[in-house]
């Protein structure tokens, strides 16, 4: 092109402060930040320490680096080092290895394999909203997480590992879950992150011994399963024990905080807003009669999908990042190998340009109609291209089961005067839900 630039020559963000960079308006409002840098344009540069990074604004931009020139990028330093952390599994391998593991991992969320997990989903959901009394006070972020993680490990093993491994396993996530959010910090390192990484690496013995247990054994139904059989097509070689090991790890990390973080966000959201809940209720009612959601009933529940569109797109991941790793243009500026991109589906989501008043909890604009003119790139919560999320159709069956089940029993009512704030780590969830189960009325559907 003619008319494109140096990287050097876009404008930086206001507010640098030497040696910081932009560091300290990333770590008093993150969310803020990342939204600020719309009004600077398209693409805009930040500083974090003495590192500069270019933001790219825009669903066209974004587009560009997620889809159409997505060879030219990796996913970048900071996933360099949580690789140290969770080995080299999808979400942090690139280039062959990446295109290979995705290949191999990809059968496991077919559908029709994803459905037979949805009942499982469904009953617990059923056996925790039961355990509930009226009136009875909630932490119910703490109750939607203890949910995801049976259901993910219901999902990931069957049968169900010996009790000192799904031990072993939490221990690590819950020590995994600080050094992770320090790894993909845009804060310059810090003493405390180089101490992070010492890790033990407590699970991997015993998910290795898992792995030697099933291998050559028929497929039980399980993700796990799917993950050991894999063939590639081209070579008909299977993954390796140590890379069944990474990408059990990676889906731990991957598959259990964003999905209890949407349904937490979900819960506090239907609360707020009575008119919302009523209508879910309603359809709930009406397409479920009394009985517990399976897979086939998501293609029914289109307003439940259309509650669940508008929390992932009030509350997604606030930032992610890439890598060039050959010479690039985007938005008519010439980007080198070692350059770093970052973009905010948060701030996405939150442009007035695209979504008109954004900051409103409005399902509705979800409807065919009202969405038709959203340019593509616009809504990312599960990302795009080449490394879009794997589990995307998990986590919606997941979700739907999930709020379908506990919805048509409950009404949520958040605890007076408590306060909801956004808690910003890898994911974006909120403080502690405090909040009293009321008992849906049985009212006839619409
Ligand atoms: C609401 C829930 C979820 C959200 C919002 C979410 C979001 C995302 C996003 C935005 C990416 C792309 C990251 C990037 O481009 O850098 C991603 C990738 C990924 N997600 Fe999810 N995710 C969710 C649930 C899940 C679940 C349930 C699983 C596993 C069962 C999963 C496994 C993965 C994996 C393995 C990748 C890496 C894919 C690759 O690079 O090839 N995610 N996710």
């Amino acid at each position: 092109m003619t008319d494109s630039r140096s990287a050097a020559s876009v404008r930086t963000a206001p507010h640098r402060i030497p040696l910081l960079g932009h560091a300290m308006s990333l770590r008093r409002d993150p969310l803020e930040f990342m939204r600020s840098l719309r009004d600077h344009g398209d693409m805009t540069r930040i500083f974090v320490g003495t590192r500069p990074v270019h933001v790219v604004n825009s669903p066209e931009l974004v587009r560009r680096v997620l889809v159409v020139e997505a060879r030219k990028f990796d996913k970048g330093a900071m996933f360099d080092e949580l690789r140290a952390h969770i080995g080299n599994g999808l979400v942090t391998s690139s280039g062959d290895f990446h295109r290979r593991q995705r290949r191999l991992a990809q059968p496991a969320y077919h559908p029709e394999r994803i459905s037979r997990y949805a009942d499982h989903m469904s009953s617990r959901a059923d056996q925790m909203s039961r355990s509930w009394r009226p009136g009875s006070t909630l932490d119910i972020g703490r109750e939607v997480d203890r949910l995801v993680r049976a259901n993910f490990f219901d999902a990931l093993f069957e049968p169900a590992p010996p009790p000192e491994t799904m031990a072993a396993i939490e221990q690590w996530l819950s020590v995994k879950h600080r050094a992770m959010r320090r790894a993909l910090s845009p804060l310059p390192p810090s003493a405390a992150r180089v101490l992070a990484r010492r890790s033990d690496d407590e699970p991997h013995g015993r998910l290795r011994h898992l792995i030697a247990q099933r291998r050559g054994l028929a497929d039980s139904g399980d993700l796990m399963s799917m993950l050991l059989l894999a063939r590639d097509p081209r070579t008909g070689e299977h993954m390796s024990d140590a890379e069944v090991c990474d990408e059990l790890l990676t889906l731990f990390v991957a598959g259990i905080g964003t999905v209890s973080a949407a349904l937490s966000w979900t819960c506090h959201e239907l609360a707020r807003h009575p008119t919302v809940d009523e209508r879910l209720g309603t359809e709930l009612r009406s397409v479920l009669a009394g009985r517990l959601p399976t897979a086939a009933d998501v293609a029914e529940l289109h307003y439940t999908r259309r509650v669940l569109q508008e929390v992932l797109r009030l509350h997604p991941v606030w930032l992610l990042m890439r890598r060039v790793v050959a010479p690039v243009e985007v938005g008519g500026v010439e980007l080198a190998p070692g350059d770093e991109v970052f973009f905010s589906p948060h701030a996405l989501h939150r442009d007035p340009v695209l979504y008109p008043e954004p900051d409103r909890f409005d399902p509705d604009r979800w409807r065919e109609e009202r969405r038709a003119g959203l340019p593509r790139g616009a809504f990312l919560p599960f990302g795009a291209g080449n490394r879009l999320c794997v589990g995307e159709g998990f986590a919606w069956t997941e979700m739907t089961m999930v709020v379908a089940t506990i919805m048509a029993r409950w009404q949520l009512v958040p605890a007076r005067r408590h306060k909801v704030r956004a808690r910003v780590g890898t994911v974006v969830r909120p403080t502690t839900l405090v909040m009293y189960p009321v008992p849906r009325p049985r009212g006839a559907a619409r």
